[in-house]
């Protein structure tokens, strides 16, 4: 079973072919980063516009490149949300418009539980439930805990900025440029610098990183740049760390993952491989490739949250909570 993935939510244009949830065909990814690089964020309009006009040409080019006739494609899977409205329409759109031509299921697909799925790309699936997923990106901050294949429940978020957003605004500050988050990691270097808050450490499992970027612009010219950019991704990388050892505690899961843009920080995936290995839990996290927003993860998440019936595909039913999201399935 082949599944066409196509994933548009934020500034990455990405299509995927992906064989039976586990072998990557093809993955394809067309960055906005130098676009969107000289408003030192992503500007939704500009977004959008970009993905109309790549959408289609990156799609051709993956069936050319490998060598893939429609005929061998059994489904087409998209990213529904969470993400950009604009970004998000231009890939639903499309998707919707080539599973009706060409007559394929349309399988839509939730932003996060696709980064969850990143994981295990290539790899065998786990199947010891409950695991616990800690979700960082720049749209995201989230704890969820995975109940069963099909059951995703958020269970602590972030109250206002997300890590990556935080990573981005305190380069900004900085004068480290776009994307801050690998900008951040590079310029770190240890240094003489009075410590940044660790904000809402104490209890709970939320969090909350505006502060933190406020503290750190008052603190911009007290001390090297690097070291403020090393206190910083440690403020950052401790708070998080706290909030899955506290889950773990609170949930006892079986398996902790890491996923989403800022999965790509070393800091970050060493303190958490340190917290898995103290509780003796199996540790996942994506291949560099595949924690920024990709396709792979979408066309695989597809495979195992769609389902078929005689109205042919389907996929779990997503539910909002205010700020909180809730995942549940109707079959679970
Ligand atoms: O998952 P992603 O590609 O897009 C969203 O869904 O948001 O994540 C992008 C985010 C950006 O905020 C970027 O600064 C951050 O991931 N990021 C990092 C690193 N690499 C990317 N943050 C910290 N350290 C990194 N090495
Ligand atoms: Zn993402």
């Amino acid at each position: 079973m082949i599944i066409l993935g196509i994933e548009s939510s934020c500034d990455d244009t990405a299509v995927a072919l992906v064989q039976n949830g586990r072998k990557v065909l093809g993955s394809l990814v067309s960055s906005q980063v130098k676009l969107h690089r000289r408003f030192g964020g992503v500007v939704p309009e500009v977004a959008s516009r970009k993905h109309l006009e790549n959408i289609l040409p990156i799609i051709e080019r993956l069936l050319r490149e490998t060598k893939t006739s429609l005929n061998r494609i059994d489904a087409i899977a998209v990213t529904s949300g969470p993400g950009l409205s604009g970004s998000l329409l231009v890939g639903v759109n499309t998707a919707k418009a080539l599973a009706y031509i060409w007559q394929k299921p349309l399988i839509e697909v939730d932003h996060l539980a696709a980064h969850i799925y990143s994981n295990f790309i290539e790899k065998k699936l786990p199947l010891k439930f409950p695991m616990l997923a800690l979700i960082v990106s720049g749209g995201h901050t989230e704890l969820v805990l995975i109940k069963s294949r099909t059951n995703l429940v958020v269970v602590g978020a972030t109250l206002d900025d997300a890590a990556g957003e935080a990573f981005d605004k305190a380069a900004k500050l900085l004068g480290l440029g776009y994307p801050g988050g690998p900008a951040i990691a590079k310029a770190a270097v240890m240094g003489k610098v009075d410590p940044l808050p660790r904000p809402m450490l104490e209890q709970g499992l939320n969090m909350s990183f505006s502060g933190l970027k406020t503290a750190l612009g008052r603190a911009v010219g007290s001390a090297k740049k690097s070291a403020l950019a090393y206190e910083f991704q440690e403020a950052v990388t401790d708070v998080l760390a706290t909030k899955v050892t506290r889950a773990i505690r609170r949930y006892r899961p079986k398996a902790l993952l890491l996923a989403g843009g800022v999965a790509a920080n070393k800091v970050l995936r060493e303190k958490l491989k340190q917290i898995a290995k103290k509780h003796n839990l199996p540790y996942y996290i994506p291949e560099f490739k595949y924690c920024m927003d990709n396709a792979a993860m979408v066309a695989l998440a597809a495979y195992f949250l769609g389902r078929t019936d005689k109205r042919g595909w389907y996929n779990v039913e997503v539910k909002t909570n205010s700020w909180k999201l809730k995942y549940e399935s109707r079959n679970t």
